[in-house]
């Protein structure tokens, strides 16, 4: 029997449907909200109304897309968490209505795990998967931890942020370097006209696989306070070089506790996810390990980093093999474990 799943993805500022055929990716769409970059990040009650008006067009793009009637799809599925609560509420609202309407099983995901799966999309040309246990390194904007992923799931983060993310650590120094939000994607095209050895920023000293990115956000805004008391253009002077060695700076601390973790559990699939996995620099030091260490690297394409509802439509398969469905009564959850 083959089952084709609906999946919605609305726990920030992107709103995402996607169609999902046993497995195969039929349709992704998305819409992007423009509307926070001049607040210089997402304001959750603008967008909340924005996925208001984005979900009805962007799930309708994603069905013509696919080709798929209403009447195909087996299930919906949509993020119950982590994220914005006003966002999430749209996407499941929605689902409740559309799996209450068609009678249909819904199946309710979780975000973080649904960055992970997006490694198990399967394709006409693809052959390699990751094989369990492997170990994931998680990066977004709200999150940056090493996952143990022993099953589809079921996964153990071992290691994570005690403050900022490692997105929010690109985001806010970006903004220090006077760039919009999201500062990431920026900072990333910068650094490659730049030189990654011209500045030094203290690395944080912590123990086993925990990150911390707070300290680094403050000593590059002493370090541009300095400077710019000696030259007022210094930023402007120097930006690629800023951009280059603070990248540097970010993926050197990303990448000592990744290789830490695949030490200490003796794992070599090792995979990268969420927003922060679309880093240029991140990606070639993955691949610059890997040969290193004889490690099998899984690295996701561009359109798989960043929030998206194939990653949520692939997470429901693998929960609707196990009839692991949810009731009309389930509420979104603004934090939630795994
Ligand atoms: O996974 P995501 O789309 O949303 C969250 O769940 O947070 O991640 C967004 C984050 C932002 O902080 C953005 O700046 C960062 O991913 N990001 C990047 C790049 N592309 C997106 N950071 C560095 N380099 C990039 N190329
Ligand atoms: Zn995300």
């Amino acid at each position: 029997m083959s089952i084709t799943i609906l999946g919605i993805e609305s726990s920030c500022d992107d709103t995402a449907a996607a169609v999902l055929k046993d497995g195969y990716l039929l349709s992704s769409a998305i819409a992007n909200q423009l509307v926070h970059e001049k607040y210089g990040g997402v304001v959750p009650e603008l967008a909340s109304r924005a996925h208001q008006q984005n979900i009805i067009p962007v799930v309708d793009a994603a069905l013509k897309d696919a080709n798929v009637a209403i009447k195909d799809i087996d299930a919906i599925a949509f993020t119950r968490g982590p994220g914005l609560l006003g966002s999430l509420l749209v996407g499941t609202s929605f689902s409740k209505a559309f799996a209450l309407s068609r009678n249909i099983p819904m199946v309710e995901v979780h975000h973080l795990q649904a960055h992970i799966l997006v490694h198990f999309i399967k394709s006409e040309n693809k052959i390699d998967y990751p094989e369990f246990p492997f170990l994931c390194l998680l990066v977004s904007g709200g999150h940056s931890q090493i996952v143990f992923v022993k099953d589809y799931l079921d996964m153990e983060i071992v290691g994570q942020t005690i403050d900022d993310a490692a997105g929010e650590a690109f985001d806010k120094s970006a903004k220090l370097l006077n760039l919009p939000y999201p500062g990431g994607p920026l900072i990333d095209k910068l650094s490659k006209e730049g030189d990654p050895m011209r500045f030094k920023f203290n690395k944080p000293r912590l123990p086993e696989l925990n990150y911390s990115f707070s300290g680094l956000k403050t000593s590059f805004l002493y370090f541009l306070r300095d400077q710019l008391k000696i030259d007022k253009d210094f930023i402007e002077n120097n930006k690629a070089d800023l951009a280059a060695s603070l990248q540097k700076t970010i993926i050197d601390i990303l990448m000592e506790k990744l290789i830490l973790a695949s030490e200490k559990y003796a794992i070599k699939h090792i995979a990268i996810a969420g927003g922060v996995s679309a880093n240029s620099g991140l990606r070639n030091a993955i691949q610059t390990e890997a040969l290193r260490r004889d490690w099998k690297a899984f690295i996701p394409s561009f359109k798989f980093t960043t929030d998206n509802a194939a990653m949520i439509a692939i997470t429901a398969y693998h929960k609707y093999l196990k009839k692991e469905f949810c009731k009309q009564d389930i509420v979104p959850l603004a934090r939630m474990n795994f």
